[in-house]
């Protein structure tokens, strides 16, 4: 696991995968389906663990990395290939949509036409794996590259504490990014794969199915789109994206989700648990998340006929403020077999 390029990630359980892991290790399966993959890590997991994995995720630049990590078994990007990446150069106006939209917002308009010459570099890749790995990389250096990992309005002086991330350019970052995930690319013999949608639509039939849906949020600060825009439009070109010019910092329409409102989490927990009812199921769930443990206890026994918990204490250290807020939470794995 010392190999995948962990990536800072609301809701990422980088911190919990030995927990994780000694918790799947005890469950009889051999596919799985990783729902709302986020990050990746923990498909990365059932992948190392010599599992079949599909990962599923709504939003786009996290089946990039699940792309590039998961259904990619074998393919690097070779010398030439980020010799070529490199050398590329946006010469049409079309081209040169970021530096265009996000000037003066974020990074330096020299690294803004970097990202749109990099762009020009990806879609003349020959093979979509190939261009899974360099988009990958890339979404790594910009959220390196960005103070606290977030796209939202922010003082560039506050946070000029010479950290190395935030020294580095975006094209210094990219190189070695590269190196990153052509380093995490290894085949567990099996073939994985990676849907971009709805989990409503993820493909059923897996042995387990593991489930880490976002939570009703306490405030707007959970939002994936709030924090991740840049990224969500960089993954592809923000090509189809609805771009809202009205706000500062060029922000993306939200996607609709039922798990992050309080009058709809119910029903979507329901639909969720029906649909894998003939799956081994492990949710991650939370004490400070609702419906409370209890009630998701009550509505998977409806599909399943035993749902176990096993529990663990959590610091969870993501905020918004400069001091970021620590929360204690207990951790839960909730096992309907
Ligand atoms: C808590 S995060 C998952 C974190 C992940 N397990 C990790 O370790 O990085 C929840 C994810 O669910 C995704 N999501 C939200 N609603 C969804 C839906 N209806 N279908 C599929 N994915 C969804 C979000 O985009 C987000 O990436």
């Amino acid at each position: 696991m010392q190999d995948f390029p962990r990536f800072r990630y609301m809701g990422s359980k980088f911190k919990l995968l030995p927990w994780i892991h000694d918790t799947l290790s005890e469950l009889p399966f051999e596919t799985s389906v990783d729902a709302f993959s986020g990050s990746g890590v923990v498909s990365y997991l059932l992948k190392a663990m010599g599992k079949q994995v599909h990962s599923n995720d709504t939003l786009a630049f996290p089946c990039v990395l699940t792309s590039a990590t998961i259904a990619n078994n074998a393919t690097h990007l070779t010398a030439s290939d980020l010799e070529q990446l490199l050398a590329a150069r946006a010469t049409k106006s079309g081209e040169r949509f970021i530096r265009k939209t996000f000037e003066g917002i974020f990074y330096t308009p020299k690294e803004l036409s970097f990202l749109d010459d990099l762009w020009v570099g990806i879609r003349d890749l020959n093979s979509p794996l190939k261009r899974a790995v360099a988009l990958a990389a890339l979404l790594r250096s910009a959220i390196k590259r960005q103070p606290r990992g977030l796209f939202t309005v922010s003082d560039p002086t506050r946070y000029q504490d010479g950290r190395r991330d935030l020294q580095l350019t975006l094209r210094e970052h990219f190189i070695e990014q590269v190196a990153c995930y052509n380093a995490a690319v290894f085949s567990n013999g099996l073939r994985n794969s990676v849907t971009c949608g709805d989990v409503f639509e993820t493909p059923q039939g897996a042995d387990l199915v593991y489930m880490d849906p976002p939570y009703v949020p306490l405030s707007d600060d959970n939002c994936y789109i709030k924090r991740y825009h840049f990224l969500e439009g960089l993954a592809c070109y923000w090509e189809g994206k609805e771009l809202m010019m009205n706000t500062k910092v060029r922000k993306i329409t939200k996607p609709f989700t039922p798990f992050a409102y309080r009058q709809t989490a119910e029903d979507a927990f329901d639909r969720l648990f029906r649909q894998y009812a003939d799956s081994i199921q492990v949710l991650s769930y939370s004490s400070n998340a609702f419906p409370d443990l209890k009630r998701l206890k009550t509505i998977m026994g409806r599909y399943k006929n035993s749902v176990e918990v096993v529990e663990k204490e959590h610091r969870y250290h993501f905020g918004t403020h400069s001091a970021a807020k620590r929360n204690v939470v207990q951790e839960y794995l909730i096992i309907g077999a």
